[in-house]
């Protein structure tokens, strides 16, 4: 048993929808959430841009006290995992594992859709880990780099009829390959969930990741003895940007009016 608080960070306010699964499933632990909403989106970035941000958001985390590391943030986990493995001694838990799970579980044509930031999709990441599982899937990706800027900039566009015809744009290669599944490489995208089943219908099963990597934390944990089973956990949520946009959305995210938010400057990490 450990009461140190777990740290996640994301680009910005994506990583929230991780956070949320988090919670649910280990409700007596303390969490520290750091969002990059000064540099978002980080998707559109090098590998040594995403790697040096990370690498911020980490020693940011680490001066909290964290215990573990959530890397909530797919365009973090393809690009810098291993870099960040090499440099900090804390456990991570990265986002694209348990995706890769689920997408190749799910599927029954052998077709999956991945869509995700540009870092994402060019690492090849999903491509690599899911073939790795089962070799006879074919995996089929896009970016859609338009979606985190959507998304970020406020719930207004979560249903816009232009995000609706962004996506719809963005998916109809991948729906025209006939896939059965469609993983949602990028932690921004579930906040766009209504929309994207509206374009893709019944017959694709949409893959969110959240509660998996939720089940990963739980179990990294768990056998690292690190588990906390005691006490009511609470959430400090720390953004580059100014509150004043970040709290609303977060609390919408969260269900949550009572959120201890606060600007940091990230830059000195
Ligand atoms: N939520 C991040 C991800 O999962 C968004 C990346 C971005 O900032 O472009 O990839």
């Amino acid at each position: 048993m450990d009461n140190r608080p777990i740290g996640i960070f994301d680009s910005g306010l994506g990583g929230l929808t991780v956070l949320k699964a988090v919670a649910t499933l280990l409700p007596n632990e303390d969490i520290v959430y750091f969002g990059d909403s000064k540099r978002t989106p980080y998707g559109s970035k090098s590998k040594e841009t995403i790697t040096n941000f990370s690498r911020q958001d980490v020693s940011f985390l680490l001066s909290k006290g964290v215990k573990a590391i959530i890397i909530a943030c797919n365009t973090a986990s393809s690009n810098a995992i291993d870099e960040l493995t090499k440099e900090f001694s804390i456990p991570f838990i990265e986002v694209i594992k348990p995706g890769s799970l689920v997408g190749s579980q799910v599927t029954k044509n052998n077709k999956v859709g991945i869509i995700g930031t540009k870092a994402t999709i060019e690492s090849n990441a999903y491509l690599t880990n899911i073939t790795n599982i089962n070799n006879s899937i074919s995996v089929f990706q896009k970016y859609c780099p338009l979606l985190v800027p959507l998304v970020e900039e406020g719930k207004l566009w979560w249903n816009h009829p232009i995000t609706s015809a962004i996506i719809t744009h963005y998916l109809s290669e991948l729906i025209q390959q006939d896939i059965d599944t469609l993983v949602l490489g990028c932690t921004h995208y579930p906040l766009l969930l209504e929309v994207i089943k509206n374009v893709v219908g019944e017959k694709i099963t949409i893959v969110n990741s959240a509660g998996e990597v939720a089940k990963a934390v739980y179990q990294t944990l768990d056998d690292i003895k690190l588990l906390n089973n005691q006490g009511n956990g609470t959430i400090s949520l720390y953004t580059s940007d100014s509150v004043d946009k970040f709290t609303p959305l977060a609390s919408e995210i969260l269900d949550n009016n009572e959120l201890f938010i606060q600007t940091i400057d990230i830059e000195r990490y």
